[in-house]
């Protein structure tokens, strides 16, 4: 398997400005190396999922019968660390436009409870339903318990049961044990997936969260498992140089101290862009906090921003280059795309734009985003660089657990929790309590 490629010669970071660091990581990884022996009964449990066999059989066993039922349509029901992660692989390895390119299974995600949203997926699963095509829900809710989710579940379901009073086997749920949607889907006889206790939403992708739909979905799980299992063991290393997981998150801690609460994740492949979004979440949930982890109010955090190359150098490039020097940014490039295209060679238009003629575009991309990293370097922007060998399962389990193990490094560093997330519970706990009529909205 390739590996990903790392470069932080334009972090703009001395030995120096390390040294604070290396004491802090190096407690860490041999924690980090513990909780690799632990199975699941440490926070950082998430590190294990990709060497959990009897997990991956299972789930694979479930896709096998499920595939049997020749489902036109895969919904996936579930937000934030429930959804992100499967939301990231399918458009990184099968591209955003996968739904148009007439796929076996069509995947679709019910995330929040917008009406328009949601009204025109039911009317495609409907038209599916009506042709006697079978729909698979697939209802992902660690806590089994968020609104939104189980809003969205009740609306597909009641949906399905109009057309078929035998649905059972089209509902596959997967949540904690013992959570309530468990013993529900335990009584319907729905197909049950189990999240360990310890792995939370935003680390749970590399769990039956992400490997059912994606399996379902035709990816390979295996190779996006070998992916994360062999970047564990290199971001299990003590030596920092060598252990771009800590290393990395070395670099922005040291940047947030001296003042850049912006990290911006700079992507440069269009596919990519879910993964920025499910890295915002794993940042933000997993660093943000109001308390650190002596229970002082420290209100601690740094801002992810994702932006996708080229597109957004005509949108936000200029705040980049011009704005405040409060952004730390990574850029992530591919090194081979999927697919080659080819600009003609005989063009009327050579004098509008030169030098493009009989080139790929993947040449075109490469000259954009060598001439931003120039850009960035006159202006003493800091940046540091990961190289994907492709968009493939392999290289994006790399990538997503190089991320989880640098997000729980940057969660020492800055001494605050990187598993919890407090505030998101207590907006959950209130609009319970407003549904329920027992708090107006206004109450603070
Ligand atoms: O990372 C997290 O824990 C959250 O973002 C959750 O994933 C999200 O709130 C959904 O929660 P649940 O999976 O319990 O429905």
């Amino acid at each position: 398997m390739e590996g990903l490629g790392f470069s932080f010669k334009d972090a703009m970071i001395t030995e120096g400005d390390m040294k604070e660091t290396v004491p802090i990581l190096k407690k860490e990884i041999e924690q980090m190396k513990l909780a690799s022996q632990s199975g699941y009964n440490d926070d950082r449990a998430s590190i294990n999922l990709p060497f959990d066999r009897e997990a991956k059989e299972k789930v694979a066993t479930l896709v096998t019968k499920k595939l049997e039922l020749k489902s036109k349509y895969l919904i996936v029901i579930g937000i934030g660390g429930s959804n992100l992660g499967t939301m990231a692989v399918q458009e990184a390895v099968y591209g955003r436009s996968y739904n148009l390119l007439d796929p076996k299974i069509k995947v679709l995600f019910a995330e929040t409870v917008d009406s328009d949203d949601i009204n025109n997926m039911l009317s495609m699963v409907k038209k599916s339903l009506e042709k006697g095509k079978n729909v698979i829900l697939n209802v992902v809710s660690k806590s089994g318990a968020t609104t939104e989710t189980i809003t969205l579940f009740e609306v597909f379901l009641d949906l399905l049961r109009r057309f078929n009073e035998d649905h059972e086997e089209l509902v596959v749920v997967t949540t904690e044990k013992k959570s309530k949607l468990w013993d529900l889907a335990q009584k319907r006889r729905y197909s049950l997936l189990e999240i360990p206790k310890n792995v939370g939403g935003r680390y749970s992708v590399l769990s039956p969260v992400g490997l059912f739909p994606l399996g379902l979905i035709g990816i390979d799980i295996d190779a996006l498992l070998g992916g994360a299992k062999s970047m564990r063991e290199t971001c299990l290393r003590e030596n920092i140089k060598d252990n771009p997981a800590a290393e990395s998150a070395a670099h922005i801690y040291i940047h947030n101290k001296n003042g850049k609460n912006i990290h911006d994740l700079f992507l440069f492949a269009k596919d990519l862009e879910a993964i920025g979004k499910w890295y915002r979440q794993l940042m933000g949930e997993s660093i943000g906090k109001e308390q650190d982890r002596s229970g002082n109010q420290v209100f601690r955090g740094i801002t992810p921003t994702v932006s996708i190359g080229s597109t957004d150098l005509h949108s936000v490039t200029q705040l980049y280059l011009g704005g405040p020097y409060d952004k730390f940014t990574t850029f992530v490039t591919v090194r081979n795309m999927n697919d080659k295209v080819n600009v003609p060679s005989i063009s009327e238009f050579s004098d509008l734009v030169p030098n493009i003629q009989g080139r790929d575009l993947k040449e075109i991309m490469d000259a954009i985003e060598n001439g931003v990293k120039a850009a960035y370097r006159k202006k003493k922007r800091p940046f540091m660089e990961v190289v994907l060998p492709d968009k493939k399962e392999a290289s994006i389990g790399q990538f997503l657990q190089f991320k989880m193990m640098e997000m729980m490094y940057l969660g020492v560093l800055l001494n605050v929790n990187p598993f919890n997330q407090p505030n998101v519970e207590s907006y959950k706990t209130k609009t319970k309590r407003i549904l329920a009529g027992l708090d107006s909205e206004i109450d603070s």
